[in-house]
């Protein structure tokens, strides 16, 4: 063996911070993050939430002073949540034109207007019985829930939002909304669609912080967390629809579904890093059995590094206020 082995030294490249950076191949920055944020109406102060450390439930009068510090920091964009005290059997007050929904999107817009505002647009945190939809007997009925689920779209579009984003994982709705929207004259509201989007127990914390009153679980909508394929067709069926942006639900445990829908689409893809990575992160940050800010780092990069171009995370402020 001469003396020269090995000729082949990745190590050369990273001898030092400067070629380390130089070398590194991708990296996330402040454009590529929204942070979702949850609202709740009929309080005055800020609210806990247990499960998720550092993240509160925004009362409804400081939600203006609250994007003004977003954009402050240099965020772009949020995903709105809210947190109703006006639920029915149907979620009804998400298609008012003076529910929640629509007055989260005025309010931002009216003090932000450049902040990018994406309407979660869902059910669960509307109804008393906390699914997705609308009930028929022990199930979500797919199709009554398409034609509140449009008028939810157009009463957010109407108030402001940039963007629609279905959450609830309803067969069709990517092309009720379109549909409903474009009759309403917004041909230029965006849905970035939950496309993919898996039953997961990395939710609880949300479960929590959304206020919602579910018993029971979601699997007759969501996806079964073991599904490959089916998670790539669920997002091509979202494309065929009329999706602008497609979405894999959570992100960290679904970096191939990731890799697999960014190769099968040539539309943007968003990721979700749930509230439940977030509090695994946090809780083992406090518990000082890993640092929180490098995996926070790590884990946002390798969402990225998998193949998403946005990605939803409560660290969003995190890394505004620190850096990345
Ligand atoms: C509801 C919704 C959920 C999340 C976003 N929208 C929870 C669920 O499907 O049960 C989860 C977000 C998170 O855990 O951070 N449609
Ligand atoms: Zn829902």
């Amino acid at each position: 063996m001469s003396s020269q082995f090995p000729a082949v030294r990745p190590r050369r490249l990273r001898k030092t911070p400067t070629l380390r950076k130089m070398f590194q191949e991708v990296e996330f920055d402040l454009d590529d993050l929204v942070l979702p944020i949850f609202v709740e109406e009929g309080v005055k102060d800020f609210g806990v939430i247990e499960a998720m450390p550092g993240v509160l439930r925004i009362p409804e009068s400081k939600l203006a002073q609250e994007v003004e510090k977003y954009a402050r920091a240099g965020l772009r964009s949020v995903m709105t949540f809210g947190i109703s005290h006006h639920k029915d059997d149907v979620g009804s007050d998400t298609w008012k034109e003076d529910g929640l929904v629509a007055r989260m999107a005025r309010t931002i817009k009216s003090t932000v207007p450049e902040m990018v505002v994406m309407s979660d647009t869902c059910f669960c945190e509307y109804t008393d019985h906390g699914h997705c939809g609308v009930m028929h007997g022990h199930s979500v009925d797919n199709d009554a829930t398409l034609a509140n689920i449009g008028r939810q779209a157009v009463n957010a579009a109407r108030a402001g939002a940039d963007v629609i984003a279905p959450s609830a994982a309803m067969d069709g709705q990517v092309q009720a909304i379109r549909r409903a929207l474009d009759e309403a004259g917004f041909h230029d509201t965006a849905i970035v669609a939950y496309s993919t989007k898996f039953a997961s127990a990395l939710y609880g914390p949300f479960r929590e912080a959304g206020g919602t009153s579910l018993q029971g679980d979601r699997k007759t909508y969501q996806m079964h967390p073991m599904n490959r394929r089916e998670a790539i067709r669920e997002s091509l069926l979202d494309e065929a629809e009329g999706a602008d942006c497609l979405m894999v639900k959570p992100a960290g445990a679904y970096l191939d579904i990731i890799r697999d829908v960014r190769e099968a689409s040539r539309l943007p893809l968003a990721a979700y890093q749930v509230s439940g990575e977030y509090a695994m992160i946090k809780f083992g940050g406090a518990a000082g059995a890993i640092d929180e800010k490098q995996v926070a780092r790590e884990t946002v990069g390798a969402i990225k590094r998998a193949g998403a171009d946005l990605i939803l995370t409560y660290f969003a402020m995190d890394f505004a206020r620190d850096g990345i």
